[in-house]
């Protein structure tokens, strides 16, 4: 018989996809890694497990525990498989910018939700990083998760999702494009492609009011640049200490517009249905088209499902509404 002893063990070992419509114009190769097959429907079930295994090794983690954490959504979908399997309790705070399914989501497996206003400033006490530093100080025998911060998070990509890369491109992986959010999967993923050859180049997308860009091309962390967008799960209003910028060659940034549009251009063309943060990774690559050469392996890295996002990218009052259609 073959079978997984449980839903944890069949995270990852997600397809290749090439991509053909979409990308039509672009002579190289372009594949999509297609991470809603993993079983919380996105990528972050990798690293979630992984932070989960390291805090219960080294006792930050304890039995009956109960896990705490910022969250978008998706990593707090990984966490949740994790504590079901393990027999944890899970405390998920977010921003009331993500979508409502996210939150109906988290709930269907058993998370309790706080959400947090979006517009104020991460040192802010109503912040979403604020308040769940304070939820776990507050709550007995509870672990911060931190993903921002977590080293597991992109030693996960660098153990699962970058040998995944490589093996399944023979190799010929020229070019990684991906969304950057807390850093980590561009960061472990880029750091494994970047040991098994350096030539491959590692392509961070970003959103308008992020300081990503700017910051990896000046090191200077500029607020100026900060301010609220709409596109979900990519660009920061802080360096989290996963985002290794020595990796990353460069920074492509995308409009809220565009990524909106080619999130729905995705399903529409290929049949993929994903979420937000794919459409601005597509879009990217369409934007960096004069860097691949015929010969060149594309691989952009599709983090999540779109059935989170039915309520807004693929609502046709909601594009209308933010003046996207
Ligand atoms: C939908 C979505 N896209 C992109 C990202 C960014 O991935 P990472 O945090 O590994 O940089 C995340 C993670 O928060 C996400 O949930």
């Amino acid at each position: 018989m073959q079978y997984a002893k449980n839903i944890l063990e069949t995270i990852g070992n997600t397809p290749l996809v090439r991509l053909n419509n979409i990308t039509k114009g672009i002579e190289a190769t372009v594949l999509a890694k297609v991470e809603f097959f993993n079983p919380g429907s996105s990528v972050k079930d990798r690293m979630a497990l992984k932070m989960v295994e390291d805090a219960e090794q080294d006792g930050r983690l304890k039995p009956g525990g109960t896990i705490v954490e910022g969250t978008s959504g998706n990593t707090g979908m990984g966490l949740a498989l994790a504590a079901i399997v393990k027999g944890y309790q899970l405390i998920c705070v977010s921003t009331d910018k993500q979508s409502k399914e996210k939150f109906d989501i988290l709930r269907a497996v058993g998370a309790q939700v706080i959400v947090c206003p979006t517009n104020v400033a991460p040192e802010d006490p109503r912040s979403y990083y604020s308040t769940s530093k304070r939820i776990a100080e507050e709550t007995p025998n509870s672990w911060y998760v931190n993903q921002y911060d977590n080293p597991s998070n992109s030693i996960a990509h660098y153990l699962q999702t970058g040998p995944e890369i490589w093996d399944q491109t023979n190799g010929k992986i020229t070019h990684f494009v991906v969304g950057v959010g807390t850093g980590g999967t561009i960061s472990g993923v880029g750091k494994y492609l970047k040991e098994k050859n350096p030539e491959i180049k590692i392509w961070g997308i970003d959103t308008y009011g992020s300081v990503f860009k700017k910051y990896h091309e000046t090191r200077i962390f500029d607020e100026n640049e900060i301010y609220p967008y709409i596109t979900e799960g990519i660009g920061e209003d802080i360096l989290p200490e996963n985002v290794n910028f020595d990796v990353i060659d460069n920074f492509e940034k995308v409009t809220d517009k565009d990524a909106a549009i080619y999130t729905r251009k995705l399903a529409r063309e290929e049949g993929i249905f994903a979420g937000n943060s794919c459409g601005a990774a597509v879009r990217g690559v369409i934007q960096l088209e004069k860097h691949f050469k015929k010969d060149d392996v594309v691989v952009v890295l599709l983090h999540d499902s779109g059935s989170r996002y039915v309520g807004k990218m693929y609502n046709d009052e909601w594009m209308k509404e933010n003046n996207f259609l």
